[in-house]
Parts: C-alpha cells; sequence; structure tokens
C-alpha cells in the first residue's frame, strides 16, 4: 500500500517557460521549486549556450535575463534531448533572432512531427527548414509578422511556440486551437509584463519592447502525481496526501476523469500563490470503481496522463473508452501502441483504433516484461502497476524516468508500506 505525505516535483511545462521568459527578460527572475528533470536541463543548457547566466542552487534557479534582443549566436548546435517542449517552443523564439541555429535532439525526438509549428512559422516570414518535416530544424535569421492561424491540432506547444515568435513579428498574432490546451504560457507571459488576451475569435498576442524578470513558484506537476494518484487508488489500504499540486484547470482533467470512476479524491487547501491555481490533493483506496468514457475538449487536459488512467481502467467495472487521443500516437513514442501491448502483456482485454483505446476491467494483473520505447511515462507506469500485479512489471528502461521525475523511485519507495 502507500501511505504518507510527499511533494511531487516541480511542473515541466511551468518550469520550461520559466527558464526560457526568464533569458529574455531584463532583470533577474528567480524559479522556485523547478524542475530538475532532464528535460528542464536541456532548455537551462541551451540558454547557456546562448550566453545566459543562469545560477542553479538549493531550491531556485536565478536567471539574469539578457533582454528580448539580447541572446548571444551559439557556437553549437542546440541539443533538446528527449523534450519536445524544447525544440517546439525554442524553434519559435530562435526564429525571431537575428543569429543562424540548428536544433537537434535524440532518437525519439527526430521522430515527432514538427511541421506544427514549421508551418506557422514559415507563414510568419521565419527561414526555418527540417528535413521531411522532422528534427534537426535550421534556422537562420529572418523578420517576422503577425498572422492569424488555425491550429489544426489542440497543441499548448504549438501554441506557446507562436507567442514566442509573436514577441518580434510586427502586428498582433491571433492563434486558434480545435480546443482549449494548456495556458501556463499565456499566464506566464503576463507575469513577465507581456500583453495577450483571450477573445472570442481566439488568442491576441502582442510584440513587446521588453519583459521583465520576475518571480515564479513552480507548482508540482499534476502529470507526476498522476502515477501517485492511481498508485493509491488502485492499492488496498493506500492513504496519500500530495501537496502543492497545481490543479489548473487547462491541466487537471485526470482529477475529472477520476473522480467520474467514482475515486475517493479530496481537493484541500486550494490557494493561489503565484499565478497558478494549487491544493493538496488527499487520495484513497477505492475497491469499487467504474469504468467512463474520455473524449473530446477534456483530452488536452490530460493528454500526458492517458498511460496512467489506462492502467487505472484496469481496476474498473466495465469497459472504459479513450476517444480522440490520437495525438498519443505521436509522444516520446507511440503511446497508444506501448501502453496497449504493455497491458495485454499483463492479460488485460484492449482494443485500439487510429485515435482510441479500450481498456476492459476489472482485471488481474500478471507479471509482465515492459517495452518503454525510451519513454518515461510508460516506465512509471509499470511501477506504479507492480504495487497490484501479481508479478512485478519490469520496465526495459528506468533512467528515462529522469526526464520529468528524477525523484520518482525515491517518492515511492518512501510513500511504500
Ligand atoms: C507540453 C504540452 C503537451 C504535453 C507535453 C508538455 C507543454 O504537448 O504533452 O508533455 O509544456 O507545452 P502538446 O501541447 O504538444 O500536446
Amino acid at each position: 500500500m502507500l501511505k504518507g505525505r510527499i511533494r511531487v516535483p516541480g511542473d515541466k511545462s511551468i518550469s520550461h517557460r520559466a527558464v526560457i521568459l526568464g533569458s529574455i527578460a531584463e532583470g533577474v527572475t528567480e524559479i522556485v521549486r523547478p524542475l530538475r528533470g532532464d528535460d528542464c536541463m536541456h532548455t537551462v543548457a541551451i540558454f547557456r549556450q546562448l550566453g545566459v547566466e543562469i545560477i542553479d542552487e538549493d531550491d531556485r534557479i536565478h536567471i539574469k535575463g539578457r533582454g528580448l534582443h539580447g541572446l548571444s549566436a551559439p557556437a553549437k548546435p542546440l541539443y533538446v534531448g528527449n523534450s519536445g517542449t524544447t525544440m517546439r517552443l525554442m524553434a519559435g523564439l530562435l526564429s525571431g533572432q537575428n543569429f543562424k541555429s540548428i536544433l537537434d535532439g535524440d532518437a525519439s525526438i527526430r521522430k515527432r512531427p514538427m511541421n506544427r509549428v514549421v508551418a506557422p512559422l514559415t507563414e510568419m516570414g521565419a527561414n526555418i527548414t527540417a528535413e521531411n518535416g522532422q528534427a534537426p530544424l535550421m534556422i537562420r535569421p529572418s523578420k517576422l509578422h503577425a498572422i492569424t492561424y488555425d491550429s489544426p491540432v489542440a497543441s499548448a506547444q504549438v501554441k506557446s511556440c507562436l507567442m514566442l515568435a509573436a514577441l518580434f513579428a510586427s502586428g498582433e498574432t491571433v492563434l486558434r486551437e480545435p480546443a482549449p490546451s494548456r495556458d501556463h504560457g499565456e499566464r506566464m507571459l503576463r507575469a513577465f509584463g507581456g500583453t495577450v488576451h483571450m477573445r472570442h475569435d481566439g488568442l491576441h498576442v502582442l510584440p513587446q519592447p521588453r519583459l521583465k524578470g520576475c518571480r515564479i513558484i513552480v507548482p508540482g506537476d499534476i502529470s507526476s502525481a498522476a502515477f501517485f494518484i492511481v498508485g493509491a487508488l488502485i492499492t488496498p489500504g493506500s492513504d496519500i496526501t500530495l501537496t502543492d499540486v497545481g490543479i489548473n484547470e487547462t491541466r487537471a482533467g485526470m482529477l475529472t476523469v477520476c473522480k467520474a470512476m467514482g475515486a475517493n479524491i479530496e481537493i484541500l487547501n486550494r490557494r493561489e500563490p503565484s499565478g497558478e491555481p494549487i491544493a493538496d490533493i488527499r487520495v484513497r483506496h477505492t475497491p469499487d470503481l467504474r469504468a467512463t468514457t474520455v473524449s473530446g475538449p477534456i483530452i488536452p487536459t490530460l493528454v500526458d496522463e492517458v498511460p496512467i488512467l489506462a492502467l487505472l481502467a484496469t481496476q474498473a467495472t466495465g469497459r472504459t473508452v479513450f476517444q480522440d487521443i490520437g495525438e498519443l500516437r505521436v509522444k516520446e513514442c507511440d503511446r497508444i501502441d506501448a501502453v496497449a501491448a504493455t497491458l495485454r502483456g499483463a492479460g488485460v482485454d484492449v482494443e485500439t483504433g487510429p485515435t482510441s483505446l479500450t481498456v476492459t476491467g476489472r482485471s488481474e494483473l500478471s507479471g509482465t516484461e515492459v517495452l518503454t520505447h525510451g519513454d518515461h511515462r510508460i516506465a512509471m507506469m509499470a511501477v506504479i502497476a507492480s504495487l497490484i500485479a501479481k508479478k512485478p512489471w519490469i520496465p526495459d528502461n528506468y533512467d528515462c524516468i529522469n526526464v520529468s521525475y528524477p525523484e520518482f523511485m525515491t517518492h515511492y519507495n518512501s510513500l511504500r508500506q
């Protein structure tokens, strides 16, 4: 069982954005309790290559911002590792600079779709190329102008990429997406003094003469909390509290789904210390979970939580259906196939479609070997499943967990009784 109280590490999306905006603001930015996962540390390393002084000690990062036009040309290609957020957001920022740069990453990143940012940036006048729509990306200096853009995907990475480019474009950029994606970028740009408004016809972003450094307190990452939330729900005797977790409604769809499944979850002590709502989340074992259907506009609000929710579905009575999840096929791996293969290996009845996943519960889980494809969220799902499986689920790679949650095994061992 899981018992006790922990603070999960800082939010990945918010940590990336704080480093990026802090680097191009004027003055010092202080980031309190940022995530030190591999993905965010790649963003930090890239800004150091671009000439930004970043002091990383204790529970905070201090950035001496260089201003919107103060970055220096990098001597070498900029390496994002496994981080799609770094690659796509940096593509927007670098398109507005007066120097050449190359963005590259690991084998998984080189397979992921980049046209979703290359196409609109090109429309804005950027000189950006990607062979076959994939990394590496080559960016050369050019003048950017505002566009009105209807994104075919609900993606905060696309939205934040274009917001960053819009800071350097002449005119007012308007962005629309099929369903609202996480809004951390908009909230934080405002905190740095930027001008961004949500209107009936989309998100309006204005170019800026300057941004001003500030203090950002990073909430705990709900995408990391999700693993222990599900672990406690499915493991008899569990009772845990996760403190200071970000519950922004554009991010916290997994809580809504858990509630619909009958989960014993309490949201306590709601507050908003720094532009993002947070709360403590108490979770207790729930023996009578029931299946649900998860589809439509809620999907972008839980897009990273589908693997662990699929594990939850194995312990709910009935067929849980995830629809409109085509985006999962282009994450760190094809998460629809990776989840289906893993659950089937443990004896669960699973069906997949091009954009759907159906899991039949309640299932007893046997032991299985898990092919993670180097995907942190598949590896963490396997560790949590081992709490209730007849034999452990053995991931072929634990190291990838460092991408988003370096303390995961320590927290797991401290909660486990
Ligand atoms: C992220 C947005 C999501 C998410 C990713 C982080 C962000 O991607 O999957 O882990 O920080 O903007 P999309 O917005 O592309 O769906």
